[in-house]
């Protein structure tokens, strides 16, 4: 079984996982740090010195290796990933695999953002006042991928642990 996690930055994809990897007993795989690891570089280095579209390529390479392996996981997607290439064909027409959309409200993911974009390439230049227009942009234009995903979660105002349990009780 393949869990995959989906969502706009911030939106908990990688808290998320790691609290469900560990009470379902499966490795947890961050596809963000997967690739920093096999890149043997960051995230943001590789933006600032080969550029997004490298990224978007060894994006794809990487999801697509994952997906062909015969592991069972909990992968968190980087933000974008379900929105590049054919990743999103790649993740509903691989068998035994399940995805989730974590659905957060524009507040609530740039309340986080305006906390921690200094590792996130695409948001850090941005001012707190034009953060609100930009989220709601992006969010706009990539939510047709996330709603490919097999399961849409409502996640606002709620805790970890009532995510996790309504993850697995659509697992079931
Ligand atoms: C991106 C989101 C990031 C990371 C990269 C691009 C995006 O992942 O993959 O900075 O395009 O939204 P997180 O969603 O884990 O921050």
């Amino acid at each position: 079984m393949k869990v995959i996690l989906i969502g706009y930055m911030a939106s908990g994809k990688s808290t998320i996982g790691k609290h469900l990897a560990s009470k379902m007993l499966l490795p947890f795989i961050d596809l963000d740090d997967y690739i920093e690891a096999q890149e043997k570089t960051t995230i943001s280095d590789i933006f600032k010195i080969k550029g997004e579209v490298y990224f978007r390529l060894k994006e794809n390479e990487y999801l697509q290796k994952l997906l062909n392996s015969s592991n069972k996981f909990i992968l968190s997607l980087g933000g974008g990933t379900p929105c590049y290439a054919n990743n999103m064909e790649l993740i509903t027409h691989n068998i035994n695999t399940t995805s989730f959309y974590l659905k957060a409200s524009i507040i609530t993911l740039v309340n986080r953002l305006k906390l921690e974009k200094e590792h996130r390439p695409l948001v850090k230049d941005l001012s707190d006042d034009d953060m609100m227009e930009f989220v709601a942009k992006h969010v706009f234009e990539r939510q047709y991928f996330y709603n490919k995903s097999n399961i849409k979660l409502d996640i606002n105002d709620k805790s970890i642990e009532d995510i996790v349990l309504e993850i697995e009780n659509n697992l079931n």
